[in-house]
C-alpha cells in the first residue's frame, strides 16, 4: 500500500523546474522518477502544467485518492486512481508532468517492494533478452537550437550493432565524428538541447556531413550504420498558406513527400520521424504508401503516444512506427497500451526521451521491458547517457 507520495521541483537539463516524484509504501518500497519536457511540444499532447501549480493540484485532487489507497505494484490501480483524481482527458487538471512523475515513481516502488529490476517488474519474467537498437542525436536544429538546421535531429542508428554497448558506443563515435567533419570545414557549432551539434549549414550540408559520419564509423566498426531523421514537420508547417517553411525556401505537401522520399533514397533513411505536419493523416499514408516498405515512417505529434490517434493511423495506413512518450499521454498504462496496439498492428514502437531531461531513467526499463525495437534518447550529455548507461547495466544484469 502506498503511504506517502512526496512531490517537489527540481530542474531539467534545459534548466527550467521539472516535478519529481518519490512514492512510499507499507512495506518499505520506495521509487522516485521526474517528469521530461518538450520544446516541440505536439498540439495532442496531455497538458504540462507550469509545476508548482499542477504540484499544488496534485496535491489536492490526486494525493487522497493514492495515499493509502492503492498499491505501488498494482500500475492500473495507480494510473486509474490518477486519471480519476484528474476527471479530464488531457491532465489538465492536476498535469501530465506530476502525474507521469508518480507514475514511474510508482512502478519504481513496485519493483523495489519486489526485490526486482524496473524492467522485469514492468514486462515479466522473461524480459531483458532482446535489446532496442538506440537512434542517436548527431546533427540538430528547429526548435531545439537557434540558427542551426531546419529538420530538428539527424540521427544515428547502428542497426548491425551485435550489442547494445557497440551500438551506444558506435553512436557517440558517430558524434565525435561529425565534430570533426565540422572542423576540417572551419564550421563552428554549439550543441542543442539534446547535445546534438548544431551547426549553422543548410539541411543539405548536414545531409552530407552525417552521411560521411556514418559511413566513416561503419567502415572503422564494421557493422551496419544507417542515418536517420525527426523532421519536426508540425514546426515547419504553415497553416495559414498550407507550406512548409525552411528559411526562404517553401514546399507544398506533395513537394515535402517527393523530397522526404527523394531523402529515403538518396541517404538510404533507416527511420523518418514527423515528416508532415500532426493534422496530415493523408500525406502520412501517402508517403508510407511509397517508402515504407523500406524505412520506418514514425508518428510523434502525430500519435503524441495516444491509441485513439494511433488507431486513426492504422485505419488510415498512415506512418508503420510510433514514438512513445509517456509524459505525452501522462501514465505509464496508457504508454502501455499504445505500445500494445502498435505491436498488434505491425508498427515498430521507439521508446523516447524528451529534449528537456533528468537523470531519470525509466524509459530505458521500459524499452526493455516491452522488447522495443528502438529507443530515441540522444548520444551524449549526462541526461542522455543517464539512459544509454542504464541500458548497458540491463544488458550485464546490473541493475
Ligand atoms: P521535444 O522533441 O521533446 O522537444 O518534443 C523531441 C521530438 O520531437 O522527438
Ligand atoms: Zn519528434
Amino acid at each position: 500500500l502506498v503511504t506517502d507520495v512526496r512531490l517537489r521541483r527540481i530542474l531539467d537539463s534545459r534548466g527550467n523546474p521539472t516535478v519529481e516524484a518519490d512514492v512510499l509504501t507499507e512495506s518499505g518500497g520506495f521509487g522516485r522518477a521526474a517528469a521530461p519536457s518538450g520544446a516541440s511540444t505536439g498540439e495532442f499532447e496531455a497538458i504540462e502544467l507550469p509545476p508548482s501549480e499542477s504540484i499544488a493540484a496534485t496535491r489536492e485532487r490526486a494525493l487522497p485518492r493514492l495515499i493509502g489507497e492503492v498499491h505501488a505494484g498494482n500500475q492500473r490501480e495507480v494510473d486509474n486512481a490518477l486519471r480519476a483524481a484528474d476527471g479530464t482527458e488531457n491532465f489538465s487538471e492536476i498535469g501530465a508532468n506530476s502525474a507521469v512523475a508518480i507514475s514511474m515513481a510508482a512502478a519504481k516502488a513496485g519493483a523495489d517492494v519486489l526485490g526486482a529490476p524496473l524492467y522485469q517488474h514492468l514486462g515479466g519474467a522473461f524480459r531483458g533478452g532482446d535489446f532496442p537498437t538506440p537512434l542517436g542525436n548527431v546533427v540538430g536544429g528547429g526548435e531545439h537550437a537557434a540558427k542551426a538546421t531546419h529538420i530538428q535531429e539527424f540521427l544515428s542508428a547502428p542497426v548491425g550493432a551485435p550489442s547494445i554497448d557497440e551500438a551506444v558506443f558506435a553512436n557517440a563515435a558517430v558524434h565525435a565524428r561529425v565534430a570533426e567533419i565540422l572542423d576540417d570545414r572551419d564550421i563552428a557549432a554549439a550543441k542543442g538541447d539534446e547535445g546534438a551539434w548544431a551547426p549553422a549549414v543548410d539541411d543539405s550540408e548536414a545531409f552530407e556531413i552525417v552521411d560521411e559520419a556514418v559511413s566513416d564509423v561503419e567502415d572503422d566498426l564494421g557493422f551496419e550504420i544507417r542515418a536517420g531523421l525527426d523532421v519536426a514537420a508540425a514546426e515547419l508547417y504553415d497553416e495559414d498558406d498550407d507550406v512548409y517553411r525552411y528559411g526562404d525556401k517553401e514546399r507544398s505537401t506533395d513537394e515535402q513527400i517527393d523530397y522526404i522520399a527523394d531523402l529515403v533514397d538518396e541517404y538510404d533513411l533507416v527511420y523518418v520521424e514527423d515528416p508532415l505536419d500532426e493534422n496530415d493523416y493523408d500525406g502520412f499514408a501517402e508517403l508510407t504508401d511509397r517508402v515504407g516498405d523500406r524505412t520506418l515512417i514514425c508518428g510523434d505529434d502525430l500519435f503524441v503516444t495516444n491509441v485513439e490517434r494511433l488507431q486513426t493511423g492504422i485505419d488510415e495506413g498512415a506512418a508503420n512506427s510510433i514514438l512513445i512518450k509517456p509524459n505525452q499521454i501522462g501514465t505509464l498504462s496508457d504508454a502501455f497500451d499504445a505500445i500494445e496496439l502498435a505491436t498488434q498492428h505491425g508498427y515498430d514502437s521507439v521508446i523516447s526521451h524528451r529534449s528537456g531531461e533528468t537523470e531519470d531513467t525509466t524509459i530505458a526499463h521500459l524499452a526493455v521491458a516491452t522488447a522495443a525495437p528502438f529507443i530515441k534518447t540522444g548520444a551524449v550529455g549526462g541526461e542522455r547517457t543517464a539512459k544509454l548507461n542504464e541500458l548497458i547495466r540491463i544488458a550485464d544484469d546490473a541493475v
